[in-house]
C-alpha cells in the first residue's frame, strides 16, 4: 500500500505561543518521524493576507513560524516543509476549483456567516461589508492547499473540520465531472489538545489575548505566568489540582511528575510558590529549543534556504500533477490531441447504478422528513388501522386537487406513506 499523506498549514499572522506548540507543532513533528506517513508541513502566507494587512506583521510571523519549526526539531529530511507561496500550482488550482465549486457552497463557511451575523447584529443595511473574496472564497485555497499533494490525513482545530469537509465536497465533484484524480481527504482532530488553558483560564488564543508566546525570554516568561489568575486561598490552604497551573504543567511534565505536583495543590502549595515551580520547569524545558530559535532568527538565510528546498520537492510532486488536472479540465497545448476517453461502459453503468441507488435514499429520506408527523399521528391513534385508512384518504383527495409539480410531489408522498403504513392498511 501506497504511504498516507499528512498535510498540515500554519496561518503566518501571529507569533507562536504554547498553544500552538501544544497542540500542533509537536504533535505534528512527532507524526512526522513516523516512516508510515508523508508529510508536508507549510506556511500559509496567502492565508495571512485575508486577516492581516500588515505587511511586516505577515513578514515576521513568517519568521518567527519557520524558525520555530525547526528549532523544535522538525526533520526537513523527511517532512516536506514549505512556503504555500512558493508554490505558484497552489494558487492555478485555486482557480480550476474556484469554478467547480458552488457558491452556495461557500455561503455556509463559518467564517463568512460570522462576517454577516456581525454586519446584521450591528444593524449595517449592506451584510457583506467588510467582506473581501478572499475571505468568501478562503475555504478554497485551503482546499487547494490539501487537493494539491493528495493528502489523506489533515490534524486541525475544531474551527477547521468544515473546511476539510468543505475540500472533500470539491474534491468529490471535479473527480466526478472530469476525472477522479483527487484523494478525499479526512480531518484530524485531537481533542486532548484543544485545551491548552491560557492565563485567564479560558483556551490559550490570541484572539484572547492570554497568550504565553514560546520562545519569550525567561523573564518575560515569569512575568507571565505570574500573572496567570487562580483563586484567592491562602498558602497552606487545599487547593483545587484542576487549576490551570496544573493544567499547563501536566502538558509538559511526565505522568509521575504530574501526579507529585496534583499533591502538592491538595496539600495546599501557595500559589505563588507553584507559579515559581511552573515557571523554572517550563523555562528549563524550553531553554535549549529557544536558544536555536535564536540562532535561527539571526541567520535567516539559511532559513530561507530550507524553504526554498521545501519548496523544490513539493513543486517536485505538484507540477506533474497539475498538469494532469489542466489536462483533465481541458487546458492542453495545442499539439496535444489526446482526447478525454469517456468511461468504459461498465465502469459506466456500475456507477450509476451505485449513485442512482444513493439518489434513491437521499429522495426518501427528504420524504420521509416531510410525512414524518403524519406518520406519527397514526402511531399514537387508538386505533391505527381506521387513522391509516384516513390519513391514505385524506392524501389521496390532495393528490387529485394538485397541478404538477406539486401533484407529483404530493404522490411521492402518498406512496411512500403507503409503504410506511402497509402494515395497517
Ligand atoms: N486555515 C488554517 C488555519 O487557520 C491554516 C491552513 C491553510 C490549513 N491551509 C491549510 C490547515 C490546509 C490545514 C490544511 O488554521
Amino acid at each position: 500500500m501506497s504511504k498516507q499523506t499528512v498535510l498540515t498549514g500554519i496561518t503566518t499572522t501571529g507569533t507562536p505561543h504554547i498553544g500552538n506548540y501544544l497542540g500542533a507543532i509537536e504533535p505534528a513533528i512527532a507524526a512526522s518521524e513516523n516512516p508510515a506517513f508523508n508529510s508536508y508541513f507549510f506556511l500559509a502566507d496567502l492565508h495571512a493576507l485575508i486577516k492581516c494587512q500588515q505587511p511586516d506583521r505577515v513578514a515576521q510571523s513568517t519568521r518567527e513560524i519557520a524558525a520555530t519549526w525547526l528549532a523544535l526539531g522538525l526533520d526537513t529530511q523527511k517532512a516536506v516543509f514549505y512556503r504555500q507561496s512558493d508554490i505558484p500550482e497552489i494558487t492555478e488550482l485555486t482557480w480550476i476549483l474556484t469554478c467547480q465549486t458552488s457558491k452556495g457552497l461557500m455561503n455556509r463557511a463559518h467564517a463568512y456567516k460570522a462576517a454577516v451575523d456581525a454586519n446584521r447584529e450591528a444593524g449595517k443595511e449592506d451584510l457583506d461589508d467588510g467582506v473581501t473574496m478572499g475571505l468568501f472564497s478562503y475555504p478554497i485555497l485551503m482546499a487547494a492547499d490539501i487537493l494539491m499533494f493528495n493528502a489523506d490525513t489533515i490534524p486541525v482545530g475544531k474551527d477547521q473540520v468544515q473546511h476539510i469537509e468543505m475540500a472533500r465536497d470539491i474534491a468529490g465533484r471535479f473527480n466526478h465531472q472530469f476525472e477522479p484524480l483527487f484523494t478525499l481527504p479526512r480531518a484530524q482532530v485531537n481533542e486532548e489538545t484543544q485545551l491548552i488553558p491560557g492565563l485567564d483560564g479560558r483556551k490559550m488564543s490570541k484572539s484572547y489575548n492570554n497568550t504565553i508566546p514560546l520562545f519569550c525570554s525567561s523573564d518575560e516568561l515569569r512575568r507571565l505566568i505570574n500573572q496567570i489568575v487562580t483563586d484567592t486561598r491562602a498558602p497552606g490552604e487545599p487547593k483545587d489540582p484542576e487549576n490551570t497551573l496544573m493544567h499547563l504543567y501536566r502538558c509538559f511534565a511526565s505522568e509521575a511528575e504530574a501526579a507529585a505536583m496534583r499533591q502538592r495543590f491538595i496539600e495546599g502549595i501557595g500559589w505563588g510558590a507553584a507559579k515559581q515551580e511552573l515557571f523554572e520547569y517550563l523555562d528549563e524545558r524550553l531553554r535549549g529549543p529557544r536558544q536555536r530559535y535564536l540562532e535561527l532568527m539571526d541567520d535567516l538565510g539559511a532559513v530561507e534556504a530550507v524553504l526554498r528546498r521545501g519548496a523544490q520537492r513539493a513543486r517536485e510532486y505538484a507540477t506533474p500533477f497539475l498538469e494532469r488536472v489542466r489536462h483533465a479540465v481541458g487546458i492542453r497545448p495545442l499539439t496535444d490531441t489526446r482526447t478525454t476517453r469517456p468511461r468504459k461502459a461498465t465502469q459506466e453503468k456500475e456507477m450509476s447504478e451505485e449513485a442512482l441507488a444513493r439518489a434513491e435514499e437521499g429522495r426518501r429520506r427528504a420524504i420521509l422528513l416531510q410525512i414524518r408527523p403524519l406518520l406519527e399521528r397514526v402511531e399514537q391513534a387508538e386505533d391505527k388501522a381506521a387513522a391509516a385508512a384516513a390519513l391514505i384518504a385524506e392524501k389521496s383527495a390532495e393528490v387529485e386537487t394538485l397541478k404538477k409539480k406539486a401533484r407529483q410531489k404530493a404522490q411521492n408522498e402518498l406512496d411512500l406513506l403507503k409503504e410506511e403504513l402497509a402494515a395497517y392498511l
